[in-house]
């Protein structure tokens, strides 16, 4: 069992954020990547792939940039396409991903503060993730702290590291409590 983390940018080669996240997760043992832009044809995904993937995995990892406040619409497509009635849920019995973790990563441009209620973005960020909170709930996954990461553009090259030793650590503690 392993951590599967789900890059959800549509192009990584215009990212900067995502881009630095990945490859940071990429150097972390027991971490599966996939990016969805290399994974589909055509915008579409092979579904039966996906779920074995997702099988195999026990924490999931969803690193995304936030798009008008959801998630870039190619990953909103991935969840349509693969958490299907009879496997993800509506089994009978428990669902393919019960049990396993969905932890949040992403990256705004945003700043933390104008994410409050009456500022520019009228919610706290918290309240922006109630639709994955219960997508993960529906489908009886554990929910992991999220790490959001306001004001992507004020980053500085310093702090990308940091923040890159912050998934490295994310993702190494993940695979240390498996070990375990
Ligand atoms: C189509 C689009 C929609 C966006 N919507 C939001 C948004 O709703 N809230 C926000 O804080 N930033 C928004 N942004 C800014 C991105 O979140 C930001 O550019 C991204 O996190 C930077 O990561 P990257 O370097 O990996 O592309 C949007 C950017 C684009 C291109």
């Amino acid at each position: 069992m392993s951590t599967l983390v789900i890059v959800g940018h549509p192009d990584l080669t215009t990212s900067r954020m995502s881009a630095a996240l990945c490859a940071a997760a990429r150097s972390v043992p027991g971490t599966s990547i996939r990016v969805l832009s290399d994974v589909s044809t055509d915008g579409r995904f092979d579904v039966h792939a996906e779920q074995q993937a997702l099988t195999e995995a026990s924490d999931i990892v969803l690193l995304y940039p936030t798009y008008w406040y959801s998630t870039p619409g190619q990953l909103k497509r991935w969840m349509d396409e693969v958490f299907t009635r009879g496997w993800a849920y509506g089994t009978g019995g428990a669902g393919a991903l019960v049990g396993k973790t969905l932890r949040i990563v992403t990256t705004t441009g945003g700043a933390e503060d104008a994410y409050q209620p009456g500022r520019l973005h009228s919610f706290e960020y918290d309240a922006i993730l109630a639709p994955l909170k219960a997508t993960a709930h529906r489908l009886g996954m554990l929910w992991a702290e999220p790490l959001v990461i306001h004001a992507a553009r004020d980053v500085t090259d310093e702090q990308l590291t940091g923040l890159e030793d912050d998934v490295r650590d994310l993702l190494d503690s993940s695979y240390q409590a498996l070990s375990a």
